[in-house]
């Protein structure tokens, strides 16, 4: 149990022991399937917590020259990297720091294909299959008009000089039974050019350390394709499943306001600003100890102390009535919240944690006015 008096407030705390059992698993995934699993860094990127990750897994993937360069100096290996755009200006940088570099179109390939080859980086293109069980359209890479990958229609029967691999993403926390479909159709469209490839890389989405995912199940998938092509060294950079549930973030209410009969808990941390994806997708996030719903005697909307007036959401049913200052505990709040955060406002950005296996508070970084007022100019 988290010993909260050892941290400041808000803070996000991860939990090493939890982040270990995540990683065993994927660990076991990729061992016994015989895949390689690489972390998304999109999803999480508190690289002072790295070192805990490279006991279990080798690589990482970046969607930006920033992200390829933390894969380089701070995860200690080069990138596997994908963005929908290279800049003529970034690309150097990008080459730098990247073992594998996923092309989004031919235009974008035979910009940078050759100097790419000439530094022995092994380069690929996105394709897009056509399939995604994603229903937020937010999410879903594969939606009509997408601008994410090559449909096979538009790929000529020989691939260009130099396609050594097929990066594909179509899921978002979801389970092995869509990449089940998602394989019969990416092997429908695309699988007449897998002879050509060293390797094929599934994106992420593959949500393997939820409870009910059938894990067996997906290890009996990527070894039946591994069967089907084994000359193809298969790749899956999940994001989420790294980091699911192994943190909270912290806050304390500061006021409790009251209109119409809606009472609202005023925190000292912010959806918009600091869990940003419960607004957008939008989710409804778990609060310790207290029940989503409006039944019961102490029910609270939870605020935001942004200026924002959709920065609340509710409603809450706690087990007794709210007080200023005791603490609030966000459930889950580690994957993509941590590298989404901003600074709107100017409100505090919660700290960055880790509880340690050993029961000590790790304190990663404490956020300043100096953070703030740099960004701006
Ligand atoms: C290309 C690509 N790879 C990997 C990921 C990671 O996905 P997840 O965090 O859902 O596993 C994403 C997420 O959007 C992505 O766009």
């Amino acid at each position: 149990m988290i010993d909260f008096n050892q941290f400041p407030s808000p803070c996000y705390i991860m939990e090493e022991e939890l982040l270990r059992r995540n990683l065993n698993l994927i660990k076991s995934v990729k061992d016994r399937a015989g895949v390689e699993i690489i972390l998304a860094f999109k999803s999480f990127a508190m690289w002072r917590s790295f070192p805990i990750f490279r006991e279990y897994i080798d690589h990482s993937t970046a969607s930006s020259v920033y992200e390829a360069r933390l894969a380089l100096e701070e995860f200690g290996s080069k990138a596997h990297t994908y963005s929908p755009a290279y800049t003529e200006e970034d690309f150097p940088e990008i080459m730098r720091c990247s073992s594998h570099i996923t092309f989004n179109s031919l235009t974008q390939y035979e910009r940078f294909y050759q100097q790419a080859a000439q530094e022995g980086i092994s380069c690929g293109i996105r394709v897009n299959p056509e399939y995604s069980e994603v229903e937020t359209e937010l999410y879903n890479p594969c939606a009509p008009g997408t601008r994410f990958g090559i449909t096979s229609d538009l790929l000529p029967d020989v691939l260009p000089e130099g396609i050594e691999g097929f990066h594909c993403h179509a899921h978002c926390e979801s389970s092995s039974y869509e990449l089940e479909q998602t394989l019969v159709h990416l092997e429908k469209r695309f699988s007449h050019w897998f002879k050509y490839l060293k390797w094929l890389n599934l994106g992420g989405g593959h949500l393997m350390t939820r409870k009910d995912y059938d894990v067996k199940h997906l290890i009996g998938l990527l070894k039946g394709l591994k069967e089907r092509y084994p000359h193809l060294q298969i790749i899956l950079e999940p994001g989420s499943a790294f980091t699911w549930q192994t943190g909270v973030l912290t806050a304390n209410v500061i006021d409790v306001v009251e209109s119409k009969g809606i009472k609202t808990a005023i925190l000292n941390v912010s959806f918009t600003c600091h869990m940003p994806d419960c607004l957008e997708m939008p989710y409804q996030p778990t609060v310790r100890g207290a029940e989503l719903g409006e039944e019961g005697p102490y029910v609270y909307r939870l605020g935001g102390n942004s200026c924002l007036s959709g920065d609340y959401m509710g409603y809450w049913s706690f087990d007794h009535e709210l007080k200023i200052g005791e603490r609030i505990v966000f459930e889950d709040m580690i994957h993509y919240t941590t590298v989404k955060t901003n600074m709107f406002n100017g409100i505090h950005h919660p700290a960055i944690a880790l509880w340690t296996k050993e029961g000590k508070a790790e304190i990663y970084k404490q956020f300043s006015y100096e953070d703030y007022r740099d960004r701006m100019s």
